[in-house]
């Protein structure tokens, strides 16, 4: 670990917020679900953070054949991580390539840390958010308005998204 890297701090869930929508869509996302001896990471730039249910909330969209949807449906904990500018092109990467194909465990400049052997996230990372998963919500082609469908999954016949939402039980902030 690089000795001059920052610390992470805790903060509360609820104060999660800096220029949200902004980071989701072009700093992007890494959603991470596994334990140190196993685990998958893939890029997102689709989140959405709210309330339901009283509790602050991450909902993430991860297709049904990505290898991280195993890892997400085998976990009851994922991580949501925003990373510097300086990790584009490991975002790229995690986002580019399966961990079927390759073993994203391997990658070098991201160091895998364990959350209370729940889940992983990285040292690397400017934010990060530990989900409970609360509930896996397929988004099935007929709950799906046409102009989507059409758009988003006919073209390749391309598989649907399963929405995860997971509350956010700490909110990890480098300071
Ligand atoms: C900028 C960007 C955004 C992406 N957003 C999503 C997303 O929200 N949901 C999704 O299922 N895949 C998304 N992907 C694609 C996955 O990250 C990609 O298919 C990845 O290789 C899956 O890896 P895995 O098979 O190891 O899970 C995105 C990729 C990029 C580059």
């Amino acid at each position: 670990m690089n000795s001059d890297m920052k610390k992470f701090k805790t903060f509360d869930s609820f104060s999660f917020s800096s220029n949200l929508l902004n980071n989701i869509n072009s700093k992007w996302l890494m959603i991470t679900a596994g334990n140190l001896d196993l685990y998958n990471m893939m890029t997102a730039s689709w989140g959405m953070f709210g309330i339901l249910w009283n509790k602050p909330v991450a909902e993430i969209f991860v297709r049904n054949t990505r290898y991280t949807h195993n890892f997400m449906e085998k976990n009851d904990y994922f991580s949501v991580s925003f990373f510097d500018e300086d990790y584009r092109n490991i975002l790229d990467l995690v986002g580019s390539k399966s961990g079927r194909d390759f073993d994203k465990m391997a990658i070098k400049n991201l160091t895998a840390l364990s959350y209370e052997n729940k889940t992983v996230y990285f040292e690397e990372a400017n934010e990060v958010l530990i989900c409970k998963k609360l509930l896996a919500y397929p988004l099935h082609k007929d709950l799906l308005p046409e102009q989507i469908n059409k758009n988003f999954y006919n073209t390749f016949n391309e598989e649907h998204h399963t929405a995860f939402y997971g509350e956010i039980i700490q909110y990890l902030k480098k300071v």
